[in-house]
């Protein structure tokens, strides 16, 4: 069946059975690898994308409920204003080790931003929560989410990889 969708502001016209994942959609029809599948199981966080700016597990949504809800993945999530800060914070701070969880991690933190624009702790671990690291960055993440929000509070310092 083919489905009309907006995925980082462009259309593409996708024939996929009604119960595909979009998760399979954005990496093997659109050819859009940076959402990452990690559990398929709605357990790790690693495919977050947004519908219409909500944070959503793309492993866990068939296409058929996209409807016309705006797609954002981690390939377009830098040009909102929210996104950009959030990469640079990313980087200025050093967050990814081996980066496998980092897009869906972005993902959740850019839309916590988007509605929230300065989370208080509790705020970043509950709206982060779902999002499973192996490596471990989790404080990292929280730093650079405080940077992005303009409250870096400086407690951790820049942290290199492995710290
Ligand atoms: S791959 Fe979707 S939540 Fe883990
Ligand atoms: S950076 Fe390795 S899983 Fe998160």
């Amino acid at each position: 069946m083919q489905y009309a969708l907006t995925i980082n502001g462009k259309s593409h016209t996708v024939d996929v059975d009604e119960d595909t994942p979009l998760l399979w959609v954005l990496r093997d029809t659109v050819n859009l690898k940076g959402t990452k599948f990690g559990c398929g199981a709605g357990l790790c966080g690693a495919c977050t994308v947004h519908l219409d700016g909500a944070p959503t597990r793309a492993c866990q949504t068939a296409i058929s409920d996209v409807g016309k809800a705006s797609i954002t993945t981690i390939e377009g999530v830098g040009e909102t204003p929210v996104g950009a800060r959030l990469q640079k914070a990313w980087l200025d701070v050093d967050v990814v080790q081996c980066g496998y969880c980092q897009a869906g991690q972005i993902m959740s933190a850019a839309a916590l931003l988007a509605q929230n624009k300065s989370p208080s702790d509790s705020d970043i671990d509950a709206a982060m929560d779902g999002n499973i690291c192996r490596c471990a960055t989790y404080s990292r993440i929280r730093q650079a989410i405080k940077q992005a929000a303009g409250a870096d509070f400086g407690a951790l310092g820049p942290q290199r990889k492995g710290a």
